[in-house]
């Protein structure tokens, strides 16, 4: 090989270096938001109903084009919407004058490749302010993902109270053994109900027992009910929008909250990109998601993110699907799930696309357990991030969902949790969990530090435990017996949320005292400066005050 310059030498060795690259590769659908592929705008309607979507005539719409026409578009506003110049359009999603209400009465009358029209002129500070103004939330909040590799359940619960009570509204489990679900469902139920009342919990996993967990009261929402840009990628799963939508509604009927999950590159992923880009495809999914009339959706590229991450203007593109999805009135779980590159500088200037200008759920999830146990394949940032992140929040005055805890507080939270569960146990007959496990629960870092359970009767245990019939309401009956008579009111004020359903308004969240904050009573106003969610007075107090830092009284 040729003579090395050394400064060659050392940019090689560099983490970025490690990450996967490529050109534009049009046909294969390797494209962030520019195919000539794409269609040009365009919009017929006849006495109410859409003939021509994009180009493409009625008789020649698949299922996603019919969807999307009969129940998406706005027709009352389409020719109105459709007429206005995207140049113009884009300027008003960051025109601090045009208020959000004025923008989402018009972008629901537009087709897909409008959309994308209009985003295409955006760039990412853009983008960033139009985020800022059209998220339905006023309050930005954070999701996390609380797993680990040995499926334990008091780890589970331990992790989840300690996640509750560092702030998080929204956590999600899933598993490493399928059958396990029931179990870490109920862990992440108690323990999140510990750490603070109110927060929701999810099980993602097989969508039959997902629904079932849910309607049993073992979780308080779903989320990975996933729906793609093409025809084929939806066929080839067995699904249509219609299934979707019917299972939209069998959460709905039940009060549980739900959205769904799509993202950039999956139809590239699978194959079927048609050439088209991937910010096209994608905002087809937000469209077949309000289309279902589905409250909101985690969107954002998701596990799909070394897609987008590897060609040029990727990440753009999934800040532009993430605005995609609240210009369309939803809700926004805005991604930064998924380990996408071995640079820790990359991986913060992603995440600050959305963190910056706040989003519903700023990750959907933020892993808060070691990235080892992450069993949703790690996020970008874990548990071991916690700190740098508080930083950043007191650095920029930026709300990111985490508010700075204390060592002795936490092992208080995550020991209760693991009692708390170690009772539910012995009540609903699943095999014991040790004082041993209790005590390794409390101050363990991650699964390694677990002792190991006998898996098989564990197993055997869940299975009788889903065939008694047993749901939230024994739970809570057994938090009472055994003294935990606090948890017991959270776990059933998370039952009692799915019969008032205010939970199921966009961007529903509960706030520390157990009330809903959601686009309806706590609506996005931000109009410029001195508008909208501002970090300030009790809550800049409390998240700027990070524990390492020195008071002019300690020098
Ligand atoms: N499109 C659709 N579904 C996705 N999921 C993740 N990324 C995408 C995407 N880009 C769903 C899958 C996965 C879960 C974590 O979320 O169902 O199992
Ligand atoms: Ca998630």
């Amino acid at each position: 090989m040729a003579k090395r310059q050394k400064r060659f030498q050392v940019l090689a060795e560099r983490p970025v270096n490690k990450d996967g690259f490529i050109k534009e590769w049009v046909e294969v659908g390797l494209v962030a938001m520019d195919s000539p592929n794409d269609p040009a705008p365009g919009i017929k309607i006849e006495n109410g109903k859409v003939m021509e979507l994009d180009g493409k005539r009625r008789a020649d719409f698949d299922l996603i084009d019919t969807w999307i026409a009969d129940y998406c578009i706005d027709t009352s506003t389409a020719e109105q919407a459709m007429a206005i110049d995207s140049e113009e359009f884009a300027r008003r999603l960051v025109d601090i004058q045009v208020p959000r209400a004025e923008i989402v009465r018009l972008s629901v009358g537009m087709t897909p490749a409008k959309i994308l029209d209009v985003l295409k002129k955006m760039n990412v500070v853009e983008l960033m302010m139009a985020m800022q103004k059209l998220r339905p939330r006023r309050t930005p909040s954070n999701q996390g993902h609380v797993t680990n590799l040995k499926d334990t359940p008091t780890l589970l619960a331990a992790d989840a109270a300690e996640a509750a009570f560092r702030g998080f509204s929204e956590l999600e489990t899933t598993v490493g053994v399928g059958r396990y679900a029931p179990m870490n469902a109920l862990s992440i139920l108690v323990g999140s109900q510990t750490g603070r009342p109110g927060v929701l919990t999810q099980c993602a996993v097989e969508e039959a027992l997902e629904l079932t967990m849910g309607m049993r009261g073992l979780t308080a929402y779903a989320e990975t009910v996933s729906v793609y840009g093409t025809e084929q990628v939806f066929v080839d799963g067995d699904d249509t929008p219609w299934s979707k939508g019917f299972l939209a509604s069998a959460y709905a009927s039940r009060g549980l909250k739900m959205r769904y999950t799509s993202g950039t590159g999956s139809e590239v992923q699978m194959g079927y990109a048609e050439g088209k880009s991937m910010l096209y495809l994608e905002i087809r999914c937000v469209m077949v998601t309000k289309a279902a009339g589905v409250q909101g959706l985690q969107n954002g590229s998701i596990s799909v993110i070394g897609v987008p991450g590897a060609v040029p203007g990727g990440i753009r593109a999934v800040l532009a699907e993430n605005v995609a999805t609240v210009l369309l009135d939803m809700e926004v779980a805005s991604g930064n799930d998924q380990t996408f590159t071995h640079s820790p500088i990359r991986n913060t200037a992603r995440m600050l696309m959305q963190f910056l200008p706040g989003t519903d759920f700023v990750f959907s999830g933020y892993s808060a357990v070691p990235n080892y146990d992450n069993m949703f394949a790690g996020s970008t940032h874990d548990s071991d991030d916690y700190d740098d992140y508080l930083v950043l929040q007191r650095d920029l005055q930026v709300d990111g969902g985490l508010r700075p805890v204390k060592e002795d507080e936490v092992i208080v939270v995550r020991n209760k949790a693991a009692r708390a569960l170690q009772k539910v146990f012995q009540e609903l007959a699943l095999p014991a969990i040790t004082d041993e496990e209790v005590e390794a629960a409390t101050y363990a870092h991650g699964s390694k530090e677990m002792p190991d359970r006998n898996v098989p009767e564990d197993l055997r245990a869940i299975d009788e435990m889903m065939g008694r019939g047993t749901t939230g309401l024994d739970v809570v009956r057994a938090l009472v017996k055994h003294g935990f008579r606090d948890v017991a009111d959270a776990v059933l004020g998370m039952l009692k949320a799915k019969v008032s359903g205010d939970y199921l308004h966009t961007s529903a969240i509960f706030d520390d005292s157990f009330e809903v904050l959601s686009a309806v009573n706590d609506p996005n106003d931000y109009q410029g400066p001195g508008t909208g969610y501002r970090l300030k007075g009790e809550r800049w107090e409390m998240l700027k005050d990070i524990p390492q830092a020195i008071s002019p009284e300690d020098v």
